[in-house]
């Protein structure tokens, strides 16, 4: 017996939350990934100049939201940069404060600009930020911003935000006191993480994971390249994010795009797309990617797996 699409048979299948498996509208699996997030490149300059522009914009008590997402362009798409992750640029100005708060969903970011003075407050202890440095609030730490200097700080956040809110696990919570936490404890922090120190001195093509394991959805790496030098990155199923710590480097991704991008750029490279990274002069590039989260999962394939 046949029923036609708009039969009753249909219908009442519709009716009681059933799909037919043999009428689907689209496939639920694919041989190969077929990413629908693509390359895509964010300036720190335009974001700069916007973010200086949006002073009266952003009331005094949300001064945490003082920051402009990086939104893959792809139909559809609101808030992510690629499937799992979201970056942003932030900016603190002098005197201002972020407020303690903590989310289920894990931060990291890379300080581009702050003066002495610009500080982060994780779980009570005092985290300088310095260009450069890469600063860490896992997942549930306390964290607010301060900038005591007289500079604005800049920096790029990274979050597992789409993937938390996939995952349903959202939890946020602002600090009791609505302010900012005391600060129990200053010196070195293992949440700090100064690009510099963390690749050693020298010229040499060098790359190094840091912060492994302390928080278990976003993988770090920094990369230094000679001028000179290239990478070359095969089609895996993770999905990468490139901002440029200094120098520059000339991102070739599957798919036609090629851009040069300097300090503080950003680029999205999501998955199945392989690229290569050129360094026009001495370069450090820090790669944040949900490599730890996939492969936690079982998930990371290259194509010639
Ligand atoms: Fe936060």
């Amino acid at each position: 017996m046949r029923h036609e699409p708009q039969s009753p048979y249909y219908s009442e299948l519709g009716r009681l939350s059933f799909s037919p498996g043999w009428a689907r509208p689209e496939p639920s699996m694919w041989p190969l990934p077929k990413p629908k997030f693509r390359p895509a490149v964010w300036r720190y300059a335009a974001a700069k100049a916007a973010l200086d522009q949006s002073g009266e914009l952003v009331p005094a008590e949300q001064t945490e939201r003082r920051n402009l997402i990086m939104v893959n362009p792809i139909e559809g798409n609101t808030y992510a940069t690629t499937r799992h992750l979201v970056g942003a640029y932030q900016c603190v100005l002098p005197g201002e404060t972020a407020r303690t708060h903590r989310h289920s969903a894990a931060a990291l970011r890379l300080v581009l600009e702050a003066k002495p003075g610009t500080y982060t407050v994780v779980d009570g202890a005092r985290v300088d930020m310095a260009p450069g440095d890469v600063v860490l609030t896992p997942s549930w730490s306390w964290h607010g911003h301060v900038n005591e200097a007289n500079q604005t700080g800049y920096w790029i956040d990274f979050l597992d935000i789409p993937f938390v809110q996939l995952s349903e696990a959202m939890f946020f919570e602002q600090y009791p006191a609505g302010g900012l936490e005391p600060i129990k404890t200053y010196g070195p922090s293992p949440f700090r993480i100064p690009s510099g120190e963390a690749l050693g001195s020298g010229r040499d093509a060098k790359t190094v994971e840091v912060a492994k394991d302390i928080m278990p959805t976003i993988g770090m790496h920094l990369m230094r390249q000679p001028k000179g030098g290239r990478v070359n990155v095969a089609k895996t199923t993770t999905n990468n994010l490139y901002a440029v710590v200094s120098g520059k480097a000339r991102f070739t991704a599957e798919g036609g795009m090629t851009e040069t991008l300097g300090p503080g750029d950003v680029i999205a490279v999501p998955c199945w797309h392989s690229h290569s990274i050129e360094a026009p002069e001495d370069t450090v590039v820090f790669r944040v990617s949900d490599e730890p989260l996939l492969t936690k999962l079982g998930l990371v394939r290259s194509a010639a797996h």
